[in-house]
């Protein structure tokens, strides 16, 4: 199948669209409140001086904690829902509607872009990391969090049941999605000017109480409760069958997860 970077965004933006409402309660927990900060601020250098754009932020999670530590912080997202949700919730921060591929700040305005979670998701990855780069002033830093599809055990448990169940044009994610390598991120982001790059995979493990976080996780990102019974079904058994092997004594999970960390000085 021919990859059409249009179609891929147009998915992606339905899929953030619909599930903006259950994202702080569903996905927050295994995107920003499990340890992706401490990374960001490492990787990014982020201090109480630093003036921070995240891009793709979502409901606004990282952003409230990135604020604690920051001296500015902005976020942007192209899903107007999530940016009613994020604004709602942090009024005091900064966020407006804006594909990543086009931010409205002006050139050498930040310190440091984040980029948590949403990589695999951009339709043109590289021409966003040009964006980030133009946004940055000179000595800047980018800093990348992205999943290991293949080493994901959590969300990865019910994408995994998902894929084989779907048609692929229902699976969303863009041209990184499947990337294990972090020196393929760290070539694009090099590619798009940026130098110092600096590539990796971390463990970074994230505990759930009960699987229905997932399931609900799932259900709510690709729309499954329009799916014909007997799909949803093969979905929920396989998705609960890969995570048996994290499953806790008290019924909880831990996963161990492993995660692309990249980043890169303009
Ligand atoms: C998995 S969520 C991550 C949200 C947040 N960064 C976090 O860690 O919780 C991915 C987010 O990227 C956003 N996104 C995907 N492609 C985008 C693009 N081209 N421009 C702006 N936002 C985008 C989605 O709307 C979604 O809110």
């Amino acid at each position: 199948m021919d990859y059409d970077p249009n179609a891929v965004a147009e998915q992606e933006y339905k899929s953030w669209q619909r599930s903006a409402d259950k994202y702080i309660k569903n996905i927050a927990p295994m995107t920003a409140t499990s340890g992706q900060v401490p990374i960001l601020c490492e990787i990014g250098l982020i201090d109480g001086n630093s003036h921070v754009l995240e891009i793709g932020c979502g409901t606004g999670d990282v952003c409230i904690q990135l604020s604690e530590i920051a001296m500015r912080v902005v976020g942007t997202d192209f899903a107007e829902n999530m940016i009613h949700i994020a604004t709602d919730r942090f009024p005091k921060l900064e966020f407006k509607v804006a594909n990543a591929e086009d931010v409205p700040y002006d050139d050498n305005e930040f310190d440091v872009v984040v980029c948590n979670y949403t990589a695999h998701h951009f339709a043109r990855p590289l021409v966003v990391f040009e964006e980030a780069r133009r946004v940055l002033k000179p000595g800047g830093r980018l800093a990348i969090i992205m999943p290991i599809q293949s080493e994901q055990k959590c969300f990865g448990s019910f994408f995994a049941s998902a894929s084989e169940e779907l048609p692929p044009e229902d699976v969303p994610g863009g041209t990184l999605l499947y990337v294990d390598d972090p020196a393929v991120v760290g070539l694009m982001v090099k590619e798009s000017g940026f130098t110092n790059i600096v590539s990796e995979k971390r463990i970074k493990p994230i505990k759930l109480e009960h699987i229905d976080l997932l399931l609900k996780t799932g259900w709510s990102i690709f729309g499954l409760d329009d799916q014909p019974q007997d799909v949803q079904n093969r979905i929920r058994t396989k998705t609960i069958q890969r995570a048996e092997p994290y499953k806790q004594a008290d019924g909880s999970y831990d996963f161990p997860d492993v995660v692309i960390v990249v980043s890169g000085t303009k």
